[in-house]
């Protein structure tokens, strides 16, 4: 593979001046493209100064969805992995997802005073749409385990070089720049949802209390109700959403009335 070339740019200089976070962003790579950022952050060794450290990308050519999936990532967007050092159970690895995914709504809500939505277990909607995925990495390969949590948020580009590509049909993507009529810093952006994000984490790591997080996650999805289906392997189920509970897992109710609860890798989508 192709060293990647690091880009010690105005892009960085920018963004470090911002940041008043105490941990996150503390240490930044910027790459005019990578393969994906993901991977860039998964290649670096595993230690405890690496907590914090973000990887950018202002273009991937092998971004990774969840699932297997491919993410197209052209210029424009925000593509941006953050490497986290944790001092938690990864059993409780859901949590991550769920401080990304508000601060990214929060993020958004700041700088456009749009209100997204969020979909269980990592999508953030505008108007019933996707305008940002997170996928959380576990490498527990080491005896400190490392956390990369992606970000890809579909900012400053069309949602027809998109949705093109896209194989999942129930799910359209929408980008910013359609929802708020203009283009956003991504400096700024980033600056913002690092802000937040630390905001959630230090909150989760203080309390050892996960309700905060659930709950807040609860009032910003409207998932509540609604019927879904989650495939396993070849078969799928059908059922409604009813809640979340405290571990973050996501509660189905069955035809049967049974309750089922569905966990991280789960793929579920809304019918
Ligand atoms: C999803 O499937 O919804 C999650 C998509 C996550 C995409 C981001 S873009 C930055 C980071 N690098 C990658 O290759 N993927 C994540």
């Amino acid at each position: 593979m192709k060293k990647p070339k690091r880009n010690e740019s105005i892009f960085k200089t920018r963004l470090s001046k911002l940041l008043r976070t105490k941990k996150l962003g503390k240490s930044i790579y910027v790459f005019d493209e990578l393969d994906s950022t993901q991977h860039y952050a998964d290649s670096l060794p595993n230690n405890e100064s690496l907590h914090g450290t973000i990887v950018i990308a202002r273009k991937q050519n092998m971004g990774k969805g969840r699932i297997g999936r491919t993410w197209i990532s052209p210029e424009g967007g925000l593509w941006m992995s953050i490497i986290i050092i944790p001092d938690f159970s990864i059993s409780d690895i859901i949590f991550t997802q769920f401080i990304g995914s508000l601060a990214v709504a929060d993020a958004v809500f700041q700088n456009t005073k749009i209100n997204c939505k969020l979909m269980w277990p990592n999508d953030i909607l505008i108007n019933g749409k996707k305008v940002c995925g997170i996928l959380t990495d576990v490498n527990a390969e080491n005896e400190i385990k490392k956390i990369v949590m992606g970000i890809g948020l579909n900012a400053n580009i069309e949602s027809a070089s998109i949705n093109n590509y896209l194989t999942d049909d129930n799910l359209k993507a929408t980008t910013l720049r359609e929802e708020y009529g203009k283009d956003i810093d991504l400096i700024i952006l980033i600056n913002s949802i690092l802000e937040r994000m630390e905001y959630y984490y230090d909150s989760f790591l203080s309390c050892g209390n996960t309700l905060e997080i659930v709950d807040r996650w609860k009032e910003k999805s409207d998932m509540f109700g609604k019927k879904a289906i989650v495939y396993d392997g070849n078969q799928h189920v059908m059922g409604e959403i009813i809640d979340l509970d405290q571990n973050g897992a996501m509660l189905m109710k069955l035809s049967d009335n049974s309750i089922r609860k569905i966990v991280y890798y789960d793929n579920v989508s809304l019918h």
